[in-house]
């Protein structure tokens, strides 16, 4: 395993997912872990990221010194070198300006880590402060007309140190240089796969379970889907799924989810049909965030009711992943959900967790769903709403509204995927504000509802930007649901980005 401790840069989840497309099982920790702690887990190697501070600010990030007497590999980036430094007697100089953007540098091509590489080479930098005097016991290996020390080692302790950024895809060579860090000085071997991951799991689960049994959410989310079949493969029938349709779901999906995992994994599950339910607590309620929270809490109730009439159940499962621990473990990190699921369960369940996915990032996550037989459509499903329909028709919700929701939103799925897009765009939906317009079809006049089109392009839904679909399939689109969706006589395209608005319209 190789260590990344988090000095807070934007780019450290970065550099613990390239470790792990070398095949060498890499974590994110906080900087304030021990060299107590650090020795226990054994780690062969240890990156110290980049960060927006200083050193020399007084509240700086700083790391237990004595992991560098652990005489484990160490390799500093940017401000994980500038502390070094400082650590073994450097000079650490307080920038003025921030050097940010591409830079050359002259490396030495006889060093561990510019091995294989050209001398003249182009690296990412993103910094402030820089190192202007390197420790004596250690070896100037890379400098830049700005950056004198770009790099720097200290072979016989194997300590390293580059004041640029080798996780960003700008730098040249940076994947060649990490990979010879963990590999040649780290001495790993690129054995951590998906397939080795679900060996060990299941074992795991098995190991943990015992003879008991687990309860698991079902979505159909990417998340609950992998969880239940991960569980399911290490356990089979000692898991029961609760599969809750509060009938805001799109078209066909909750019979499609019974279908892949009732009949096709021949799973335990227990449908809760309970729709009418949750519309009649909706009944009058314009206002989004009671929505939110009457879905939420319904959601619990009914989830609690059923899982009331189960009996000895232990454990309960549930899809966490890496980046939900990284979110919410560490202080460094500077987004924050706005969202929480409405799989959120009640806190005085009795239940111990079972959290299998918390090791791994969301494209991993669909690698092992695929890998498990999961279908594509599940595996690589777009972001839903907790929800669903009912923040997608705007105002009160009726039954009414949500099936010109629900089929103008099969009609543009299906437009999306034969045009070839569905893995371009991230999310794309329908929404009914609630707006009547005059139209004219056929010889008549209409006064009709309008139907709004959200297509976005983004990384994690923080930020986001409009999709460019092409006009040609946005006019195939907007024919369709006229002609297939009743009460629909006018498609209007979204075309904001996040900010200012959001991607969902309540
Ligand atoms: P917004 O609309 O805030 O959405 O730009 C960002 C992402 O979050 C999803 N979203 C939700 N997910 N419960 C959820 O589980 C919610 O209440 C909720 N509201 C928005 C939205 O679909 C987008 O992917």
């Amino acid at each position: 395993m190789i260590l990344v401790l988090d000095f807070g840069s934007q780019y450290n989840q970065l550099i613990t997912r390239r470790i792990r497309e070398f095949g060498v099982y890499s974590e994110l920790h906080s900087h304030k872990l021990t060299a107590e702690t650090i020795k226990k887990m054994n780690p062969k190697g240890i990156i110290l990221s980049g960060g927006p501070h200083s050193v020399y600010d007084e509240n700086s990030f700083r790391c237990d010194k004595e992991i560098f007497d652990l005489g484990i590999p160490i390799l500093g980036i940017c401000y994980g070198m500038q502390l070094m430094a400082l650590h073994y007697g450097g000079k650490v100089e307080k920038a003025l300006n921030r050097e940010y953007g591409k830079a050359m540098i002259d490396a030495d091509t006889d060093t561990a880590l510019f091995k294989n590489a050209p001398e003249n080479q182009s690296v990412w930098m993103s910094h402030g402060d820089k190192v202007m005097e390197a420790p004596a016991s250690f070896k100037v290996d890379a400098t830049s007309p700005s950056t004198p020390i770009a790099a720097m080692s200290n072979k016989e302790k194997n300590l390293y140190g580059v004041q640029f950024h080798p996780e960003v895809r700008h730098t040249e060579y940076g994947n060649q240089l990490l990979q010879q860090f963990v590999n040649d000085v780290c001495d790993t071997t690129g054995d951590w796969t998906i397939e080795n991951f679900i060996e060990l799991e299941t074992e795991k689960i098995q190991q943990k379970v015992g003879d008991r049994k687990v309860l698991c959410a079902l979505s159909g989310g990417v998340d609950s889907s992998v969880v239940a079949a991960l569980i399911h493969k290490a356990i089979g029938d000692q898991l029961t799924c609760i599969f809750v349709d509060h009938g805001l779901l799109r078209k066909n999906e909750a019979d499609d989810v019974m279908k892949v995992f009732a009949e096709d994994f021949n799973m335990n599950i227990i449908k809760v049909d309970a729709k009418d339910r949750f519309l009649s607590k909706l009944q009058g309620v314009d206002d989004p965030e009671k929505k939110r929270k009457i879905i939420g809490n319904e959601f619990i109730y009914v989830f609690d009711d059923e899982a009331g009439k189960l009996k000895d159940i232990d454990f309960l499962a549930q899809g966490t992943l890496y980046t939900d621990i990284i979110e919410s473990g560490t202080e460094t990190a500077q987004t924050i959900k706005s969202h929480h699921n409405v799989g959120g369960l009640p806190e005085d369940m009795q239940f111990e967790l079972i959290e299998p996915l918390n090791t791994l990032f969301k494209d991993e996550v669909r690698e092992l769903g695929t890998q498990l037989g999961i279908p594509d459509h599940i595996v690589w499903r777009q972001p839903f709403p907790g929800p669903g329909l009912a923040i997608r028709v705007l105002g009160e919700v009726t039954e009414e509204k949500l099936e010109i929701v629900r089929e103008s939103d099969a009609i543009l799925r299906e437009e999306i995927a034969a045009a070839g897009l569905d893995r371009d765009i991230w999310q794309y939906f329908t929404v009914l504000p609630n707006i009547k317009s005059v139209g004219v079809m056929g010889d008549s006049r209409t006064y009709d509802y309008t139907i709004g089109i959200r297509a976005v392009t983004s990384i994690d839904g923080m930020t986001s930007d409009w999709a460019r679909i092409p006009w040609d399939v946005l006019g195939k689109i907007s024919t369709r649901i006229v002609n297939d969706v009743q009460h629909i006589n006018r498609v209007v395209y979204d075309v904001t980005s996040k900010p200012p608005a959001t991607i969902e319209w309540e």
